[in-house]
């Protein structure tokens, strides 16, 4: 293996020793982050990121509720829920976990959500915010691997950069805070043409897509930061990634591994823009 791993279990402890510091340093103050977490129906990766957050929050000392709604919950009933925890005095930061079940507005639910507990930063007045840099929270998954891109000691300005993905939860988001940070950024998507071709160009390949094993040694450029944000199940139903691990370590200069890479990443991101919601 040539490339250097990214470590985000790591590079994700060192960030909650940080967090936990700053949860004991508000309780101090008679303050404790509280952060909902709404959850509809019995999708089994959504239960298990719902525990995970769950688990996160008692670790770093933080207050949590999880609403689980049965399937049939309707709009109503949602957003009621959703107007209920807006007023709520103890919670910080509201998370309705996504995807909904098909007979709920996705879109209307989180334009519900206020936005100052919009944690997820899912709502349209923090995502034109991003757009314009001038925000309060940053969207968790994009907001963690930016802190591993980091962590390698890799510097965004003047780079070129290629998004694999244009969802609203990490693909756009990813491409703005790249630029932010000075990248040449270009966004693929499915109807891209000459994919591998663009890909070789970049310098940091952030990967969006959710399809197994997607990327492959032949999209990667010599020493190229190759960022993995898939969560998938190989044909043998194994967890993996976006991207072909084991043959594109041998050409990438740095990459995540799935597990272990961008996963951790998000939850942590999740906490501290709670524990930031909590502090205004
Ligand atoms: N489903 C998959 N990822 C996410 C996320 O980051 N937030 C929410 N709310 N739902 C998700």
């Amino acid at each position: 293996m040539k490339a250097k791993l990214i470590d985000g279990k790591a590079v994700s402890a060192a960030l909650r020793e940080n967090l936990k510091a700053e949860v004991a340093a508000l309780a101090e103050d008679g303050i404790t982050p509280g952060l909902a977490v709404v959850i509809v129906g019995e999708d089994p990766a959504s239960k298990v990121y719902v525990r995970n957050k769950k688990k996160a929050c008692e670790e770093l000392g933080m207050y949590s509720e999880e609403y689980a709604l049965q399937e049939e919950t309707t709009q109503e009933e949602l957003l009621a829920l959703v107007g209920k925890l807006n007023k709520k005095p103890d919670i910080d930061g509201i998370l309705v976990q996504l995807p909904l079940p098909k007979h709920l507005d996705e879109k209307q639910v989180i334009a519900a959500i206020s936005p100052d507990k919009d944690v997820d930063a899912f709502h349209a007045a923090n995502v034109g915010k991003i757009m314009i840099g001038d925000y309060k929270f940053l969207p968790c998954t994009p907001a963690g691997v930016m802190e591993l891109i980091h962590s390698a000691g890799i510097v965004v300005e003047g780079k070129e950069c290629v998004v694999i993905g244009r969802s609203n939860i990490v693909g756009k988001p990813m491409a703005m805070l790249l630029m932010h940070e000075n990248g040449t950024v270009t966004i693929c998507h499915s109807r891209t043409k000459n994919l591998a071709e663009v890909c070789r160009r970049a310098d940091i390949l952030v990967a969006a897509i959710g399809k197994a094993k997607f990327v492959t040694a032949d999209m990667v450029k010599e020493g190229a930061t190759v960022i993995d944000v898939g969560m998938n199940r190989d044909e043998n139903g194994k967890l993996c990634g976006d991207v072909d691990f084991d043959s594109v370590c041998e050409v990438a200069g740095a990459i995540t591994p799935v597990p272990g890479g961008v996963g951790p990443m998000t939850i942590t991101m999740l906490m501290k823009n709670t524990i930031n919601a909590a502090k205004r």
